[in-house]
């Protein structure tokens, strides 16, 4: 079967990027990433990308006139190569209402949450600050409104009281790592649909839940 050709924005370390990259090398991979596109010169992920021996680019978003112009040269550059999913992955731009509807439901998104809490910056410092006991990461279909759209998948993490942004950053990274090649397979199989603005996605739940703090013994 073709495997899905996906096509990748990156704005920074792109370690999302080279989680894609390590699950399209198994052998058993529904997707192959034929496009890596970074919005800035510096984004390390252009490295992953050379290094995979991925075809990669720049399309600087102050290079061009108007957003609209800037999210031209993105399609174009991602209609060349026949890309059927794109890919936020540490994409640091809000991209307009008509990309996203030029793309609808073939754009997907990670987010460093459990959305819909903490849309937006700063998740992890805004979840600390809130008290919660589970953080995590959201991958879901974009729509306008930023940070917002029918989930695909999502992991949660317990918040710990000695946690800082950085070390409850590091946990929700490894499950972002995680969450982001498994969406993709899930919609390389066909294994997602969009209905009423949620995913109805064709995959086993998982059992039991996650409690933190951990019940002790002789439990309530
Ligand atoms: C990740 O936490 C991602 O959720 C957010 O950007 C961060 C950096 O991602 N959108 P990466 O290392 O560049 O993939």
């Amino acid at each position: 079967m073709a495997r899905l050709r996906v096509g990748v924005l990156i704005s920074g370390s792109g370690t999302n990027l080279q989680a894609l990259i390590d699950d399209c090398a198994r052998a058993d991979a529904a997707s192959e990433i034929v496009l890596v596109l970074a919005n800035r010169a510096d984004a390390f992920g252009l490295s992953r990308a050379a290094r995979a021996d991925l075809p990669h680019r720049v399309i600087d978003h102050r290079s061009h006139g108007s957003r609209a112009a800037f999210e031209q040269a993105l399609s174009e550059a991602l209609e060349a190569e026949g890309v059927e999913l794109v890919v936020l992955a540490g994409f640091m731009r809000v991209l307009t209402a008509d990309f996203v509807e030029r793309w609808r439901d073939r754009l997907i998104n990670i987010h460093p949450s459990l959305l819909p809490a903490f849309k937006g910056l700063d998740t992890h410092a805004r979840a600390i600050a809130a008290g919660v006991r589970l953080a995590g990461c959201t991958v879901h279909f974009v729509r306008a409104e930023v940070d917002d759209g029918p989930i695909i998948v999502q992991a949660a993490v317990p918040v710990l009281a000695e946690d800082t942004a950085e070390s409850l950053a590091a946990r929700v990274l490894r499950e972002e790592h995680r969450c982001l090649p498994l969406a993709v397979r899930l919609v390389a199989e066909g294994r997602v649909a969009v209905a009423g603005g949620r995913c109805v996605v064709a995959a086993p739940a998982p059992a039991g839940a996650l409690v933190n703090p951990a019940p002790g013994t002789g439990d309530p």
